[in-house]
């Protein structure tokens, strides 16, 4: 007996069918894993079940009774919750007080339980793993216990069915396994799952069922070895990339080896807290590079205080000179750009605005010939030139902030996570246009990844940071042979 039952749903956004007669079905204890390209319906499909987003038409029952179109805090009531996208805690309270405000019970008269209430956000917190970080604000927080927090504030209503957008991105492959066996431990509880993540092994090793989607329409529904291997699915989503294992670097441009960037930082504090000691690295020009470790490892301090956004003891040159005092703004115009794992866009501005923000230090006739490159290397960006960053999908918003970042010509790109939110095939996709970027521009990369697959595949040297101190360093090839491919 299916506890979500979901038939004909569609939603469109102007001349875009976001969601076309998409129909499955879930059972309590079970999950069902949703796949498919960056912007083929997946978050709206998830949105239209949680009232987020009103169904144009088609049904959604929950329990036998009908929920489409109902608002959201009637659908939360009746037994559904969902983790979003993007992790958006209250940043003035604490891991516990989040989780509490999300347990608060919907009338007056109950408030008196506030004992019971902590009680059981301590219950909560424990579950998935936030213990020891209770008392914390999320600022402070790695992005893993960002992700567990949300996840923690829908258990919070103990809900029938949960929806999970993405709860792998962002996440290494230890903390994957980790939120895998929540998800394992909530279905032996009897919830049923709906789940969407790009990353495939770890939903094949988690799903009952796979159900895919493209361009708003399911077009496949099995095992997964059934989704996986079918021969449309793998066309539109996967690309061949489920064909190579991680092959030897591939990214050996040609490069004069000039050294253009070299750390000697002794060290980054952030107030009390150590975030960086002794990191010592240089890329040359033309290189690719890789910096992976965990999360929290120190990769986004690296690139903050590469540009200048924190301070650090020590020194850090470009082509030779110190950047000691030279503020963020000229070290850009200098030609470093960055990619952030934040994305940062501006979300109220457009896509067309977004890019030529990227370039604004390039004149006129230069900015409108690098957007169109950029747009040649996005064509779904160019589909949505006018539509506001806002609006745009987990992975076309991921697309606009490699795009913005190349819109200033850099010689060295600092890209924190670039993988994140995409799909298969845009990663691939993404990987050729870098390739073809450094040979025809001997563009510099440096790389903050959890992906290893994708770091050892593009990289030419990697380094490993662990706790703020970089663990090893060497050529791409031999990291697996000597640091094993479990470290993350
Ligand atoms: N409010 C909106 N207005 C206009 N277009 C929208 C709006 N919301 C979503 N879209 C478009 O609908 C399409 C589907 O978006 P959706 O977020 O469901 O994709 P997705 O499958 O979750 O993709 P991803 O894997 O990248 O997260 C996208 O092309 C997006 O640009
Ligand atoms: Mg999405």
């Amino acid at each position: 007996m299916a506890i979500l039952e979901v038939a004909g749903l569609c939603k469109r956004f102007g001349g875009l069918q976001a969601v076309d007669e998409v129909s499955f079905a879930v059972e309590s204890g079970e999950v069902l894993g949703l796949i498919g390209p960056n912007g083929s319906g997946k978050s709206t499909t998830l949105s239209l079940l949680m009232g987020v987003v009103r169904p144009d038409s088609g049904s959604v029952q929950l329990r036998d009774i009908e929920i489409a179109g109902q608002p959201t805090h009637a659908i939360a009531k009746r037994g559904m919750a969902m983790v979003f996208q993007h992790s958006r805690p209250l940043h003035r309270q604490t891991v516990l007080e989040n989780i509490q405000l999300a347990l608060l019970p919907d009338t007056i008269f109950q408030l008196c339980r506030a004992k019971q209430l902590v009680q059981r956000a301590r219950e909560v917190a424990d579950r998935v793993g936030l213990t020891a970080v209770l008392h914390q604000h999320p600022d402070a927080l790695p992005f893993a216990f960002l992700r567990r927090l949300e996840l923690a504030k829908a258990l919070a209503a103990d809900p029938a069915v949960l929806l999970l957008d993405e709860p792998f991105a962002g996440l290494a492959p230890r903390e994957t396994r980790e939120f895998s066996d929540l998800v394992v431990s909530l279905r032996g509880a009897g919830c049923a799952v709906v789940l969407v993540d790009h990353n495939v092994k770890a939903v094949a090793g988690l799903v009952d069922r796979i159900a895919a989607m493209h361009a708003g329409r399911k077009i496949a529904e099995g095992t997964p070895e059934q989704v996986t291997g079918n021969a449309h699915v793998r066309e539109v989503y996967f690309g061949k990339s489920l064909d190579t294992t991680p092959q030897a670097p591939t990214a050996r441009t040609e490069h004069d080896g000039r050294r253009l960037l070299e750390t000697r930082i002794e060290s980054v504090h952030y107030g009390q807290a150590e975030a960086l000691r002794g990191v010592e690295l240089h890329v040359d020009e033309g290189e690719f590079v890789s910096v992976v470790g965990l999360n929290g490892a120190g990769k986004t301090t690296l690139f903050d205080s590469i540009l200048g956004f924190v301070g650090y003891r020590g020194d850090i040159q470009w082509r030779g000179n110190s950047l000691d005092g030279v503020k963020p703004a000229a070290r850009a115009s200098a030609g470093i750009a960055l990619c952030p794992e934040t994305r940062a866009l501006f979300l109220h501005m457009s896509v067309r605005e977004n890019l030529d923000l990227g370039g604004h230090a390039l004149n006129r006739q230069a900015r409108v010939e690098q957007r169109d490159q950029i747009l040649k290397l996005f064509p779904v960006l160019a589909e949505r030139a006018s539509q506001s960053a806002y609006t745009l999908s987990g992975g076309e918003q991921q697309m606009l902030t490699i795009g913005r970042a190349l819109m200033a010509r850099p010689r060295l790109l600092l890209l924190d996570e670039p993988t994140l939110g995409l799909a298969p095939l845009i990663i691939e996709h993404i990987s050729d246009a870098l390739e073809q970027l450094q040979q025809d521009t001997g563009l510099a990369i440096l790389l903050a990844e959890q992906n290893l697959t994708f770091a050892v595949k593009h990289s030419r040297r990697i380094y490993l940071l662990e706790t703020g101190q970089l663990r090893w360093h060497g050529e791409a090839d031999r990291f697996v042979a000597e640091v094993g491919a479990d470290v993350l």
